[in-house]
């Protein structure tokens, strides 16, 4: 427990950062530097693979295959209401993924075209993500550490710990970080 939050929800909120992070980076990356990037397709590449192995596949599983489920063990709804509504918006970040994927593919300069939709993409993603972490930290976690117990919390750490190795975890968050240091204008 951390002042009154199991480390599991810790943990999240701290990844939740560093997904800020990232997106900050990679809009001003998309403002400022992907014009005279010399390879910007690879530098999108970078952020795919981050959004889509450390935000969707570390990340994500850690809420919808553990704690989401523990949820709906503890009687929420599957169908409706703030778990459902959380699974939803995942489902939409998939998406603004896909389209930062789609950019990345190809070789050469981005398109005027290109670099328009990728500044609309990454600030979508943007608007998208912050709405969603700031009702996670906010409004489900708080939900989820009255509703389920210290063991449930203890189980879901250990059920992470096995999907997703501490070496596997701090690689992406180093690619975060570098991402961060290189593309961040402030
Ligand atoms: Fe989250």
């Amino acid at each position: 427990m951390i002042g009154g939050m199991h480390r599991f929800l810790g943990t999240l909120v701290d990844e939740h950062e560093r997904i800020l992070d990232a997106l900050a980076a990679l809009y001003d990356y998309a403002r400022f530097l992907a014009p005279i990037d010399e390879d910007p397709r690879g530098t999108l590449r970078d952020f795919s693979r981050f959004f889509r192995e450390f935000l969707d596949g570390a990340h994500h599983h850690k809420e919808e295959a553990l704690l989401f489920e523990a949820m709906f063990d503890a009687g929420f709804s599957r169908a409706s209401g703030p778990v459902a509504c959380m699974n939803h918006e995942h489902e939409d970040g998939r998406a603004s993924v896909a389209k930062l994927s789609a950019l990345s593919d190809g070789a050469g300069p981005l398109s005027p075209e290109e670099l328009a939709s990728l500044v609309e993409a990454s600030a979508d993603f943007t608007r998208l993500l912050a709405s969603h972490i700031a009702k996670e930290n906010q409004m489900l976690y708080p939900l989820a550490a009255r509703a389920l117990s210290d063991e449930t919390f203890d189980a879901l750490a250990e059920r992470a710990r096995a999907a997703h190795s501490l070496a596997e975890i701090e690689a992406l968050e180093a690619l975060g970080e570098a991402l961060s240091a290189r593309c961040a204008a402030r």
